[in-house]
């Protein structure tokens, strides 16, 4: 099943800014940073920090060796994204929620899980590696954690009792982020032709609201919701094209027709986030454009001290061979281990379908001082409504 996922699936994927109300002439408008006690997450493999690991096969070495120094339920050789977010917001890593093993929930949790989609699939893992916790399933779990670590800690006789468990008034406080949709494209394109993926993106769209409008009915407040990414210039996407008709990648060697379809997603998405604001008067919801980081740090690859963006760091991928990072096949009599390459913080792919941790690292850099988020605010911000 590894195997598969690493094939399909995993598919993935403070200083002020001056925005803000009601400041006084000649002096710059600061409103002070949020301080979220805690964050929860949604989403896929570009955000799970534990969950399929622990369902699930667990991700093998060498994930995770270019900073946990073990494999670290992440598919990255590091930190992903959402780690970085929390080290930004001085809070410790997420916790997954299907983690039963020494997790600490104080300052919140992680609900993804690679291969997961906004819509069920009607697949099993087994198949493509599409995850069973779909987003729904994901605001099931939020559910089940809300009212089971309130019932825990207000049960609690002694502190200690309460020191791995959020504070329930923190739920309302928290940062809720979102970084899903990657898969529900990645099933359309095996699937479905354009026109039936346009049809449904509407209702892939909605039903991300609809998980929006779920948490904010429990109290949430900040929602910090990533698009979604250039799908087509995965190598995992690419490696396989032989003789493109002309026009059919673009000229840094990515699918544009995929890359069409997430642009496509991420306008509606926009647009859907710009009717949550109206539906949902007091969130504070952030449309970040991930989009953007993603295909300027492939763009500018060279310049930003990258080799070339479609360049694999982990496995072995020679002659049409192809074994997945951390997998081990027999070639032609010859054991033959898919390892990472010498120099994975050189790579903005580490396995063909999941970034770096150097790349997350330059994509985080990009994202979380609000550059490239509507509004225009920094993550540690994202709780001030504009
Ligand atoms: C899954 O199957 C159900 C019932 O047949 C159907 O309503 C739903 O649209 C299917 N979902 C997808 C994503 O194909
Ligand atoms: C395996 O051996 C066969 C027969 O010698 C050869 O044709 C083929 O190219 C080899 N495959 C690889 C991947 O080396
Ligand atoms: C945000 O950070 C990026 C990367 O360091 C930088 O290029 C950009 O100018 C910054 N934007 C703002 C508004 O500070």
């Amino acid at each position: 099943m590894g195997f598969v996922r690493f094939l399909v699936i995993g598919f993935l994927v403070s200083w002020v800014l001056v925005v803000g109300g009601e400041e006084l002439m000649g002096s710059p408008p600061v409103s002070p940073p949020c301080d979220f006690p805690a964050i929860y997450n949604f989403g896929d493999s570009n955000s799970d920090t534990g969950g399929i690991s622990a369902a699930f096969q667990p991700i093998p070495s060498p994930y995770g060796d270019n900073f946990f120094h073990k494999p670290a339920g992440r598919d990255s050789d590091g930190r992903l994204v959402i780690d970085f977010i929390a080290e930004h917001l001085q809070l410790p890593y997420l916790s997954a929620y299907l983690n039963s093993i020494g997790p600490n929930f104080q300052h919140g949790a992680n609900f993804a899980t690679g291969g997961s989609t906004i819509r069920r699939q009607n697949e099993t893992i087994f198949a493509y590696g599409i995850s069973p916790f779909s987003l729904d399933v994901q605001i099931w779990h939020y559910d089940q954690f809300k009212v089971r670590t309130s019932d825990l800690y207000n049960q609690a006789k002694q502190a200690a009792d309460r020191s791995k468990l959020p504070r329930p008034e923190d739920f309302s406080k928290a940062l809720y982020t979102f970084d899903i949709g990657q898969n529900d494209l990645s099933v359309a394109f095996r699937k479905m032709s354009n026109e039936q993926l346009l049809a449904a993106m509407p209702d892939i769209v909605n039903q991300l609201a609809a998980a929006v409008q779920h948490v904010y009915q429990q109290g949430g407040r900040a929602f910090w919701i990533h698009n979604t990414g250039p799908i087509g210039c995965l190598p995992v996407a690419v490696m396989y094209i032989r003789n493109p008709p002309a026009g059919f990648l673009d000229q840094y060697g990515c699918i544009k027709g995929q890359n069409d379809m997430a642009v496509e997603f991420n306008k509606q998405l926009k647009d859907r986030v710009i009717k949550l604001r109206a539906e949902l008067p007091d969130a504070a919801i952030t449309y970040v454009d991930v989009y953007a980081a993603k295909y300027g740090l492939i763009s500018n690859a060279k310049n930003q001290g990258f080799v070339d963006p479609l360049k694999i760091c982990c496995g072995h991928h020679e002659n049409d061979v192809n074994i997945w990072c951390g997998n081990t096949a027999n070639i032609n009599g010859t054991e033959i281990f898919g390892a990472s390459c010498g120099n994975p913080s050189l790579f903005i792919s580490w396995d063909g379908v999941h970034y770096s941790q150097a790349a997350n690292q330059w994509i985080a850099n990009h994202v979380l001082n609000g550059s490239l988020s509507d509004p225009p605010i920094p993550i540690a911000h994202a709780c001030h409504k504009h």
